[in-house]
């Protein structure tokens, strides 16, 4: 196994084990990538301010999420295509997440389907949703991780078109042979991207098949179809955060894609405050974006989230070693926020308060 002390010398490790066309869409944002460095280098301008002589000999980092108990606040966020990074994919990432009692986000774009993913978990996973132009072809979709036990429906809301990701531009990106949306096999045509010497595969399938019309009016039709309880990822303002709590939303996770969307977008720690004030007490927020240390996940807590999503390092993990590789990315993060709350005196999460930061 290749050995890492962080995860932010990961990308580097990972760089030389894919193909360029894969490790440019995994590491890559849209435009100048000002928002996937902002997001990181945001964490760095927050000073903590720790608190000293607190008893801190027993430590407890577990959390509460919509009914499930996680042993460490740090969800895997939904990504794409995961048998690009190792022949596992998606798999792998769930045994990890599973052996360190935490929980897997699953990307509609998966590249192993829902029902293998949700039966190589024990906490029940959350589904990321994309909504189609042929509705049908959604519900089918909606009905299926509803049956298999999913614990909760993501709507992504930051992606009504695909941002444009110069980098998978260039290199006319499309999945390597064998590696295709599992999700879609059985629909109508849906099982690859489609290819194109001009554009992103990416991009063309979003562009033909993507629905742009949804609004607030369409979540009534997802309770509808889907009983599942409902988290809304993309939230990045506290008046959207306010109407979500109005729909019955049952989380937001602030994020702006990883920096793949809107370029120049706020990085999200800088949104998370005034998102978590908005929401109050009425729903849980989570924050992803720039998470790579146990520090950033110390921040984001006492800036007003439950928990926080970690997606590219995984994506590193997995690339070097799989199941073990996705493991130890977790434990490495874990372990680094057990620190980081020994040394602010914080012997539970919920002792990481708002006053531990100076923005
Ligand atoms: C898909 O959601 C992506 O960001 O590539």
């Amino acid at each position: 196994m290749t050995t890492f002390v962080n995860l932010l010398e990961l990308e580097a490790l990972a760089k030389p084990r894919l193909p360029i066309a894969v490790f440019d869409y995994f590491a890559g944002g849209a435009h100048d990538e000002i928002t996937l460095g902002a997001n990181r280098h945001a964490y760095d301008a927050i000073a903590l301010r720790p608190r000293v002589l607190v008893d801190v000999s027993h430590r407890d980092l577990s959390t509460t999420l919509l009914g499930a108990t996680l042993a460490f606040p740090v969800l895997v966020a939904p990504m794409a295509l995961q048998r690009m990074a190792h022949t596992d994919g998606e798999l792998a990432t769930a045994r990890a997440v599973t052996s360190l009692k935490t929980l897997l986000t699953v990307s509609t774009l998966s590249s192993v389907t829902a029902e293998d993913i949700r039966a190589a978990c024990a906490l029940a996973p959350w589904f990321q949703i994309y909504v189609h132009q042929d509705r049908a072809l959604t519900e089918a979709m909606l009905a299926r991780v509803s049956a298999c036990g999913y614990g909760a429906l993501v709507l992504t809301v930051d992606t009504p078109v695909l941002g444009r990701r110069e980098r998978d531009v260039r290199n006319t990106f499309q999945p390597p042979p064998g590696v295709a949306f599992a999700n879609m096999m059985a629909g109508k045509g849906a099982a690859t991207t489609g290819s194109s010497d001009k554009d992103s595969a990416l991009a063309m399938y979003f562009a033909a098949r993507h629905d742009a019309s949804v609004t607030w009016k369409d979540l009534a039709w997802l309770r509808r179809v889907c009983p599942l309880p409902l988290v809304l990822k993309g939230v990045m303002r506290g008046d959207d955060a306010k109407r979500a709590a109005d729909h019955g939303v049952d989380a937001v996770i602030v994020s702006n894609h990883g920096g793949r969307q809107l370029d120049t977008a706020v990085p999200t720690i800088r949104a998370l405050p005034e998102v978590a004030e908005a929401a109050g007490s009425r729903m849980p927020v989570l924050v992803d974006g720039g998470v790579r240390r146990g520090t950033d996940v110390l921040k984001a807590l006492a800036l007003g989230a439950r928990a926080v999503l970690v997606g590219r390092p995984v994506l590193w993990g997995l690339a070097l070693d799989g199941e073990a590789g996705v493991a130890r990315v977790l434990t490495t993060l874990r372990d680094e926020l057990d620190i980081a709350m020994a040394l602010c005196g914080c012997a539970s999460v919920a002792d990481i308060e708002r006053d531990l930061v100076v923005t």
